[in-house]
C-alpha cells in the first residue's frame, strides 16, 4: 500500500492509535505500580488482553508495538501483527532507541537510534509493521528548551522520517513538549510553536512527503506543577491555533499523545478540539497511559480475568473514538 493511504487508514474517522510500545524498562515501572511482576509472559499477557478486546478494531486503527512484542506469538499461535491484521488494525513499531543527555546541554535529552535504522526498518516491515514511531522530548524551564535541543532533535526526527518513507512505512513524528514544570499555557504554546516550526523546516530539508506522515504532538496545556487548572475550551482553542499555524496543509492529520493527562482529561480535550475544528486536518488520539491506566489496574486485580480488563479498555477506547469525532458526552462515561 502507498504511504499516503496507510496514513489515511491510521486516521480513519472515529478511530485512533493505541501506543503499546513501552520499552521493557517503562513497562516494568507500569507493572510494578500495580504489583504485577514484569515477566515476558505478563507483558505479553496484558498487551494481548488489550489487543483482543471486544470491538477494538472499531475504535483503533493501529497499535504501536515494542521490539519484544512484534516478535511474540499470541496464545492462538498467530504472531502479534497477524492478530492485529485480522481485526483490520495496522501494526506499527517504535524505532527510536530512547533518550540520552544532549551533547552541550546535559540537562536536556536527545533521542538516539539512527545507527542501523535502515536494516531494522527492513526487518520490521518483514514482520508486518506498516508505520513507525520516533519520540523526541523537550523540557520547559526558564532556560529550556535550548536552541541546541530544538535543532538537534528536529534533525534526527527528519532523518528518521525520510528513512521510514524510503522503507514504505509511515513515520509518526512525535516531538513531545513535556507537561512537567510550573509554566503556564502560553509558554507551552510558545515552546510547542518553536519546536514544530523547526521540525517542519527539517522535514522539508530532508524532502519528507508531508502527505505520508502523522504528527503526534502534545496538546497545549498549563504545566503540571503550575497549580493552574486546564479549561478544555481554552486548551482546544490554543492547541488548534498552534497546529493551524505551524503544520503544513499537506499533512493529513494529528494523533495526540496523552502525556500524563488523566484518562478523562485526554478524552475531553480531544473532544473539544474536534468540536471547534474548522480545518481539513484530522485530529485523533495516539494514547498510551490515557488508554491503558484503568485497564491495567483492573487486570492487576486478577490477571486471569481478561474479560474484566477488556471491558474497561473497550469502554475507554470507545470514549476516545467518540471524542475523535467531537461526539463524546459526559453521560456516555457510565460503564454499561
Ligand atoms: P502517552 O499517551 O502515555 O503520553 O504515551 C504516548 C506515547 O506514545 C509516548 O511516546
Amino acid at each position: 500500500m502507498e504511504i499516503e493511504k496507510i496514513a489515511l487508514q491510521m486516521l480513519t474517522s472515529g478511530k485512533g492509535i493505541l501506543a503499546a510500545d513501552e520499552s521493557t524498562g517503562t513497562m516494568t515501572k507500569r507493572l510494578d505500580s500495580v504489583k504485577v511482576s514484569s515477566t515476558e509472559e505478563n507483558r505479553l499477557g496484558f498487551r494481548e488482553t488489550l489487543f483482543t478486546s471486544n470491538k477494538v478494531g472499531s475504535y483503533v486503527s493501529g497499535v504501536i508495538l515494542y521490539d519484544e512484542t512484534i516478535k511474540q506469538k499470541s496464545s492462538n499461535g498467530d504472531t502479534i501483527p497477524e492478530l492485529l491484521n485480522k481485526q483490520n488494525i495496522l501494526p506499527g513499531i517504535k524505532v527510536d532507541a530512547g533518550t540520552k543527555p544532549l551533547d552541550g546541554s546535559p540537562d536536556e535529552l536527545y533521542t538516539d537510534g539512527l545507527t542501523g535504522l535502515t536494516e531494522r526498518l527492513k526487518e520490521y516491515y518483514n514482520l508486518g509493521a506498516r508505520f513507525t514511531k520516533w519520540r523526541a522530548v523537550y523540557k520547559i524551564s526558564k532556560d529550556h528548551p535550548s536552541q541546541n535541543a530544538i535543532t538537534n532533535n528536529a534533525k534526527s526526527l527528519a532523518k528518521y522520517a525520510a528513512l521510514v518513507q524510503e522503507a514504505n512505512m509511515v513515520p509518526i513524528v512525535e516531538p513531545e513538549v513535556l507537561m512537567d514544570g510550573d509554566h503556564d499555557i502560553n509558554r507551552c504554546f510558545e515552546v510547542t510553536s518553536a519546536v514544530l516550526k523547526e521540525c517542519f523546516q527539517e522535514l522539508k530539508n530532508e524532502k519528507v512527503k508531508m502527505e505520508g506522515i502523522v504528527l503526534k504532538p502534545n496538546m497545549i496545556l498549563n504545566g503540571a506543577d503550575s497549580g493552574l487548572k486546564n479549561d478544555p475550551a481554552i486548551v482546544a482553542a490554543k492547541t488548534l491555533e498552534c497546529l493551524k499555524t505551524n503544520v503544513p496543509k499537506e499533512v493529513p492529520g494529528i494523533a495526540f499523545l496523552s502525556g500524563g493527562q488523566s484518562e478523562l482529561e485526554a478524552t475531553i480535550n480531544l473532544n473539544e478540539i474536534n468540536k471547534i475544528n474548522d480545518t481539513k486536518l484530522i485530529f485523533t488520539f495516539s494514547y498510551g497511559r490515557a488508554l491503558q491506566q484503568g485497564a491495567l489496574k483492573q487486570w492487576a486485580k486478577n490477571i486471569h480475568d481478561k474479560k474484566a480488563a477488556q471491558s474497561v479498555f473497550s469502554h475507554r477506547a470507545y470514549m476516545n473514538s467518540l471524542a475523535a469525532t467531537g461526539s463524546w458526552k459526559q453521560d456516555k462515561e457510565v460503564l454499561s
